[in-house]
């Protein structure tokens, strides 16, 4: 289907050789899902947002010498499980998974993560380090400042990070990253590193999302070019990772923290079971914790089981 013009009911089934009864009730459950789709009496069908389909060969060429091999799906489960059962099967350092509609998104702790056909950002970098996994303690961190740095190069100034996984926009959340590890203690580790980025959310999917959400659309003002965005993001992702598998995150930190949204603001720590703390942000040790300058004193929080949340001026 086309972002500009109409295309009849019955072009479309000749190009599919399917019935017209089965392209209107295509469009019908692409309409469920989320796709926003005009249909005109007399005239046939056209997208509300023209699409630009992911291109693995445009993607990988504009990234020229960096070395990844990127791989797109139609569709996929998780690019993440995917490309964890790949890694283990032996794939490539810097191999990068996309798709355009993700079904099974999973976020911390097995929640979802949903993102729709076409209007989201879903990818996951395969990266071989030579750290043990306890020496990544800071990576999703540093992912989340290359994040940060791509929006900046295009064009969105104001995005921040919330420890330890998240970016916020004006508050809500517009990416989060899920980075899995594998490794032995002793040995060099394999992470793969999951991204998602909402670039045009239908309302559909907001109403299920627990929690305040913002797109790239309501950000910029504009839609953006998701083939465009995801090369700056590996862009981007390339030089935080090979700066930490090089030096590690001490020279990263303070840059984290300048772009952090609860820095030196008052905000609360809630653990999984329930419990609490309150107190000013004081900034992330070396480790990745974040510190918490509470009534009791300073408390570090390592990441895991724990939700950071801004307690309102
Ligand atoms: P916390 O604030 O507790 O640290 P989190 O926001 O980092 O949690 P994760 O478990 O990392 O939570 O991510 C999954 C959560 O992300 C879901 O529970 C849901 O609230 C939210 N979510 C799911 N899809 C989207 C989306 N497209 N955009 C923004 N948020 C989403
Ligand atoms: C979070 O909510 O904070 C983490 C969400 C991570 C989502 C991305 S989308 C690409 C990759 N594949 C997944 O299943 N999850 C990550």
């Amino acid at each position: 289907m086309s972002g500009e013009e109409f295309r009849s009911g019955e072009a479309i089934a000749r190009y599919l050789g399917i019935s017209r009864a089965s392209v209107h009730n295509a469009v019908r459950q692409a309409q469920a899902l989320g796709i926003d789709i005009y249909s005109v009496r007399g005239r046939g069908y056209r997208l509300v947002f023209p699409h630009s389909w992911l291109d693995a060969e445009h993607i990988q060429d504009a990234l020229g010498g960096l070395g990844y091999r990127v791989r797109r799906y139609e569709q996929l489960d998780s690019t993440n499980g995917r490309l964890l059962a790949m890694g283990q099967a032996g794939a490539e350092h810097k191999t990068v998974l996309t798709t355009e509609w993700q079904t099974g998104g999973r976020g911390r702790r097995g929640r979802a993560w949903l993102s729709p056909l076409g209007g989201g950002l879903a990818f996951s970098v395969l990266w071989r380090f030579n750290r043990t996994a306890s020496d990544l303690s800071c990576l999703s961190l540093a992912v989340g400042l290359g994040l940060v740095r791509a929006l900046r190069q295009i064009g969105l100034a104001e995005a921040q990070l919330k420890w330890p996984n998240d970016v916020l926009l004006g508050g809500r959340k517009l990416a989060g990253i899920l980075i899995e590890l594998q490794g032995d203690v002793l040995g060099p580790s394999m992470a793969v590193i999951g991204v998602g980025v909402n670039v045009r959310l239908p309302d559909e999917l907001r109403h299920e999302i627990d929690q305040p959400v913002v797109d790239l659309v309501e950000g910029l003002g504009m839609a953006v070019e998701r083939n465009h965005l995801l090369v700056q993001c590996l862009k981007h992702l390339h030089a935080v990772l090979e700066h930490y598998e090089r030096e590690g995150f001490a020279e990263l930190r303070a840059e984290w923290e300048a772009n952090h949204a609860f820095h030196g603001r008052e905000a609360r720590m809630i653990a999984a079971q329930g419990e609490s703390w309150s107190g000013r942000v004081a900034g992330i040790d070396e480790a990745g914790a974040l510190l918490l300058d509470t009534d009791a004193g300073r408390r570090r929080f390592y990441s895991g089981e724990l939700s950071l949340r801004g307690v309102p001026a």
